[in-house]
């Protein structure tokens, strides 16, 4: 059984250990992740990023690619429905800077559904093996994250592992739930075991995983190499120093304010203040009067109020 803390490899990338943060819509951009490396994230995936947008040279999805200098060891994770377009986006100088890519067939919500996308790929195993193969064409390292089946009580996790080893893939992440249970209740552990025994390549669980026991359970009960760290990271990055067992202190202001220092240049007052306010009131949760804190960032119209109402809750900056 592989333990906490362990190193992992795939695809000839070495990763100081197993416990990952996974990809977040509307989180894990580079100032988020340098944060979740600081606590000790073994690797960390950007949010997904539409392959179509980069042919079209989105500018708003380019900016979702931003690395920080400092990331050696970050994916991107696409989505997308066409084989071409995916290995174009794969080929591109956009995710040249990238250790590795990952797949989205995973994500639940509508707009992608109904296009295709994301986890209606485990409906249509030739068109997901197609795009995972297209995609190693490229010569990247892919992995793919996906649900272990579309509704309750049908699940595929096992086939669908086997699928994406066949062809090509180099890491799964497994999310042990259905689509239609969307984030809600304990991720089908059973299935999870199902894709790891279905394959030889490293298998990484997801879900539910909000502390070190959970993370242990996780791999107690799937006998998978690591696990991936969503929820519990967007509430407070700190998750990874104790799922690890590492003595790094958690202080909330400081690590608002080096996020706020890293994104201000490259993104802005207006999505900088969007973003902090979002991200420091999720920090508050489980403490004291936290309600009335979040009222008072919620309030704020710029990031020298915003930081004037963290002195309110933290105490002026040393
Ligand atoms: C706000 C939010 C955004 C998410 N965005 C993505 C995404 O961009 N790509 C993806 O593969 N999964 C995404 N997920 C799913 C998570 O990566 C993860 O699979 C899921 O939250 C289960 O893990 P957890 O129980 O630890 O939260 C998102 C989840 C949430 C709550």
């Amino acid at each position: 059984m592989a333990e906490i803390g362990q190193p992992l490899a795939y695809g000839g990338i070495r990763l100081p250990n197993n416990v990952l943060l996974a990809p977040l819509a509307g989180y894990t951009d580079f100032a988020f992740r340098k944060l979740c490396y600081s606590f000790g994230a073994g690797m960390c995936f950007t949010e997904m990023v539409s392959a179509k947008g980069l042919r079209y040279n989105n500018e708003a999805t380019r900016a979702l690619l931003r690395l920080d200098p400092s990331e050696t060891r970050t994916a991107a994770q696409l989505f997308g429905s066409d084989p071409d377009v995916l290995r174009a986006a794969c080929e591109s100088e956009d995710l040249a800077p990238f250790a590795a890519i990952d797949l989205n067939m995973g994500c639940p919500v509508p707009k992608v559904f109904k296009n295709g996308e994301g986890s209606a790929l485990l409906a249509d195993f030739p068109r997901a093996s197609e795009i995972i193969s297209a995609c190693k064409r490229s010569g990247k390292v892919v992995s793919v994250k996906f649900r272990i089946g579309l509704e309750r009580g049908k699940y595929l996790a096992a086939d669908f592992a086997k699928l994406c080893e066949d062809a090509g893939a180099d890491m799964i992440a497994v999310h042990g739930r259905t689509r239609d249970c969307m984030y809600a209740g304990e991720p089908v552990y059973e299935q999870i075991a199902a894709a790891k025994a279905a394959v030889s390549i490293p298998v990484v669980a997801n879900g539910g995983v909000f502390s070190r026991a959970d993370a242990q359970k996780m791999l107690r009960e799937t006998g998978a190499d690591g696990v991936m760290v969503a929820r519990a990271a967007m509430y407070c990055p700190h998750v990874f120093a104790e799922i690890l067992g590492k003595d790094i202190p958690w202080d909330a202001r400081a690590a608002i304010d080096g996020q706020i220092a890293d994104m201000l240049p490259f993104y802005g007052e207006k999505f900088t203040l969007v973003q902090m306010r979002k991200m420091a009131a999720f920090y508050l949760r489980g403490r004291r009067g936290s309600a009335e804190a979040r009222a008072s960032l919620f309030a704020c119209n710029s990031i020298d109020a915003l930081r004037a109402a963290l002195d309110n809750i933290y105490g002026p900056r040393a």
